[in-house]
């Protein structure tokens, strides 16, 4: 069985991480075996290392502080990742710009928590939940220079209701994405796998 090895990079709560960890590393698919290679996360105190120790994997720490800029610290990233042998990486709660050296050098996908195009940056949960359209929803995408505008490659979508409450709201959108990104590697390693 082929070995299909990924890296998760993550800031905070680790919720998702969590949920990759649990559904996907050392399970068996169709067509590969996935491996999570390592862990990396930018803050030194993020709720996620207690997560991922859970499940064996020392995380990586790589303080986005004490570097003195942006491309010294992808530089870093980049040959962690590379070091560690994942052929892709998934970007589950990563709060970094991303510099043209990573996105040239590393695959990478990323969980971003709204229909895009619609949404981009950091509020998207707050902005569709204030936003007049009732469809609201999760989007898995490549990343590339362009923050959040990556080529999408999934999306779950809801209908927003008048009794929603914001707490619920937000917990529907993390419910969706729990199941979305883990499903999503499966599928694109799965079809690398069968590509060649
Ligand atoms: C998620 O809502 C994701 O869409 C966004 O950051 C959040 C991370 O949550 N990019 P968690 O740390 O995985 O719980």
């Amino acid at each position: 069985m082929v070995i299909k090895k990924i890296a998760i990079l993550f800031s905070g709560t680790g919720s998702n991480l969590e949920k990759l960890l649990q559904n996907l590393h050392h399970q068996t698919f169709e067509h590969c075996t996935i491996e999570v290679a390592c862990t990396i996360c930018n803050r030194p105190l993020a709720e996620g290392i207690e997560k991922s120790r859970a499940f064996g994997i020392e995380p990586i720490i790589i303080d986005h502080t004490t570097f003195t800029d942006r491309d010294s610290f992808d530089k870093a990233l980049v040959k962690t990742i590379q070091d560690s042998g994942a052929e892709l990486t998934v970007l589950a709660g990563f709060m970094r710009f991303l510099t043209p050296y990573f996105t040239h050098h590393i695959q990478a996908i990323n969980l971003h928590p709204s229909l895009l195009p619609l949404f981009k940056g950091s509020d998207a949960i707050k902005e569709s939940f204030a936003s007049p359209i009732k469809i609201a929803g999760i989007s898995v995408h490549y990343v590339s220079e362009e923050l959040d505008g990556g080529a999408i490659i999934a999306q779950r979508s809801f209908t927003k209701t008048e009794s929603m409450s914001y707490e619920e709201f937000e917990e529907k959108i993390h419910a969706l994405e729990h199941t979305l990104l883990p499903e999503t590697v499966i599928n694109l390693l799965n079809r690398r796998n069968n590509d060649r």
